[in-house]
């Protein structure tokens, strides 16, 4: 008992504990949800999207997910913060894209074209029935799409899940793969366990706005990246796959239907 404060006030360090952790999520909300987020939210309310942000399904550097409830189910909300550098880790070829798109590099119109870019490539990837959440619309910073979930609970990534039948997931991937070069005639360039939900048995491809259209002449070299994150991760569940041998699955002509 060296401090005579402590000992005089001793629920002071506390309550000023509590104060900081007050003050830590006031930071927090402010960020996500400054003025203009938040005037966005309501007018997605007003359109009838959903009544009411349930939760946080996960936040991170770059934005957050919420899950929604209203009057058609759950739906999941994506938030990019406007007040973040989300850009840091982007390719160059996506940065100077999304220049010319927001017509200068005027921040939050760069999140706001990142955004209705994820609603597009969402919107493509499910006329080609590559599995991902339905888009249902946007506004400025925020997303929304279907709830990937059951009984209102979020379906897990592939990497906190165990894999019961790699046999079976290794088939699905390679399906999936295959619809989105050739049906979607996309890549993703940020495929990984992380950035695909195991729904049901099966995978769900999320976090899609930096994907590129096959033609573009970064698309290569980003499948390849992706393929051979994949076989990485399929090897280590056991499946007898390898890199090549992925890419060469895809690279197979698809049969004619
Ligand atoms: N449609 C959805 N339904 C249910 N959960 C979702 C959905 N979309 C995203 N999530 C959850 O939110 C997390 C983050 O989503 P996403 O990968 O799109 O965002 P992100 O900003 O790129 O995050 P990170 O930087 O962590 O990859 C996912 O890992 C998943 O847990
Ligand atoms: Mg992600």
């Amino acid at each position: 008992m060296s401090n005579p404060e402590e000992v005089m006030f001793p629920r002071r360090k506390e309550r000023f504990e509590d104060r900081r952790k007050e003050g830590d999520q006031r930071k927090l909300a402010d960020e996500f949800f400054d003025h203009r987020t938040l005037l966005a939210i309501s007018a997605l309310i007003t359109q009838g999207q959903f009544e009411a942000l349930d939760f946080p399904i996960m936040t991170g550097k770059e934005g957050g997910v919420f899950r929604a409830s209203g009057a058609g189910g759950y739906r999941a909300v994506k938030v990019y913060r406007i007040g973040n550098t989300i850009f840091r880790n982007l390719p160059a070829y996506a940065l100077e894209e999304l220049r010319r798109e927001a017509s200068g590099a005027n921040h939050a119109r760069m999140i706001y074209g990142w955004t209705r870019r994820e609603h597009t490539v969402l919107r493509r990837l499910a006329a080609a029935g590559v599995p991902c959440p339905e888009p249902y619309g946007y506004l400025r910073n925020i997303l929304v799409m279907q709830f990937v979930g059951t009984d209102g609970l979020a379906a897990p990534r592939l990497q906190d899940v165990p894999i019961d039948d790699p046999e079976r997931l290794y088939v699905d991937l390679l399906l999936l793969v295959r619809k989105l070069v050739y049906d979607a005639k996309l890549v993703h360039g940020d495929l990984s366990p992380y950035n695909i939900l195991f729904h049901d048995g099966h995978p769900v491809l999320i976090d899609v706005a930096q994907s590129v259209p096959v033609e573009h002449p970064a698309a290569r070299g980003l499948l390849v990246r992706d393929i051979t994150h994949f076989a990485r991760y399929l090897q280590k569940l056991g499946v007898d796959t390898s890199p090549e041998r992925f890419q060469a699955a895809v690279d197979e002509l698809p049969a004619a239907e």
